[in-house]
């Protein structure tokens, strides 16, 4: 029977069965647990299932020296220290597949709310502004036939490019399977879609990998998605482009940082949606990504591989 720590409350009954094997400690908290209280709850574990909002780093592996297993309850595991934790032969999983699906109705969610106007148009119903039919209100995009730039064509970008298909839309994308016809430079991807949707990990070659020149380069009018991660996106230079009407808006499901406070800058830019980070909020998304957690967690510590590594263990 090993130690573990969790996190956060999971939905669903997988935790259940981590619970039938090893002694769980589960922060029960809404909040994460901070950075000290999680160093500190993780220092005698020797499985830690973390979610995306804990800051796994070499400091705080350093401080586990028991840890043998990491599940991260996401797809994306930026948060986690990966070159460390190998260092330490500590395994390393997350949670691929089942959250696809959903991430790319919230993708296409976002991109038909901004394209529509739709935020605006309810908002005015409910100030009681919707004073009658009119010719010339709320003129928003076309999605029927438009050009969509997919950054990224993994597996979540390939299910956007699928939905994209039932809009008729000219699908390009950057980054990921070269080979495929819809393969373009980054610069031509951006000069020539209507709406551009960030599907690429976050890491050092994509980190602000849209800044202002990137934001400069899109057509007038263009529409950017991102559901990946926040700090793929330089914050101050899409305000600048709001602000100054030279792209036609965003719809980020992701923000650097994570809550975006009530105050921060980028809020006051026109023509901006911003969603809190539920690409995945699904139940049964959630809750197959519980289990897939505690799947790995549960080989993790058994010695065996995990059925989805991300890292592994030397
Ligand atoms: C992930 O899994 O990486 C998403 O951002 C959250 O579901």
């Amino acid at each position: 029977m090993a130690r573990c720590f969790v996190t956060r409350q999971l939905p669903g009954p997988a935790l259940d069965r981590l619970r039938a094997d090893h002694e769980v400690e589960v922060w029960a908290e809404r909040l994460p647990p901070p950075y000290e209280e999680l160093s500190a709850r993780a220092a005698n574990a020797e499985g830690l299932l973390a979610l995306l909002t804990d800051r796994v780093d070499a400091a705080l592996i350093e401080h586990c020296p028991h840890l043998r297993a990491i599940a991260n309850y996401a797809v994306g595991y930026d948060n986690i220290d990966l070159d460390a934790a190998t260092a330490r032969g500590i395994a390393v999983g997350n949670t691929p597949d089942v959250l696809t699906e959903a991430t790319a109705d919230l993708t296409f969610a976002l991109l038909l709310a901004a394209a529509r106007k739709l935020p605006e148009a309810i908002a005015a119903v409910g100030a009681g502004d919707w004073l009658t039919w009119e010719p010339a209100g709320f003129l928003g995009q076309a999605v029927q036939g438009a050009t969509l730039g997919i950054v990224g064509l993994g597996r979540i970008g390939r299910a956007v490019a699928h939905r994209a298909e039932g809009f008729a839309m000219t699908v390009l994308h950057f980054g990921g399977a070269p080979e495929a016809d819809s393969a373009v430079s980054f610069e031509e991807l951006l000069e020539r879609s209507d709406f551009v949707s960030l599907h690429c990990p976050l890491n050092a070659a994509t980190h602000h990998l849209i800044d202002a020149a990137a934001l400069a380069r899109m057509r007038p009018g263009a529409i950017l998605i991102n559901t990946a991660r926040g700090p793929i996106v330089d914050h101050d230079a899409l305000r600048d482009a709001l602000v100054a009407g030279t792209i036609g808006g965003a719809a980020l499901d992701v923000t650097e940082p994570e809550p975006l406070p009530p105050d921060h800058p980028l809020l006051e830019a026109p023509n901006l949606i911003v969603a809190p980070h539920i690409g995945s909020a699904t139940r049964v998304a959630r809750e197959r990504m519980a289990d897939l957690a505690v799947e790995n967690l549960l080989a993790g510590l058994a010695g065996q591989p995990m059925p989805h590594p991300v890292g592994v263990a030397v």
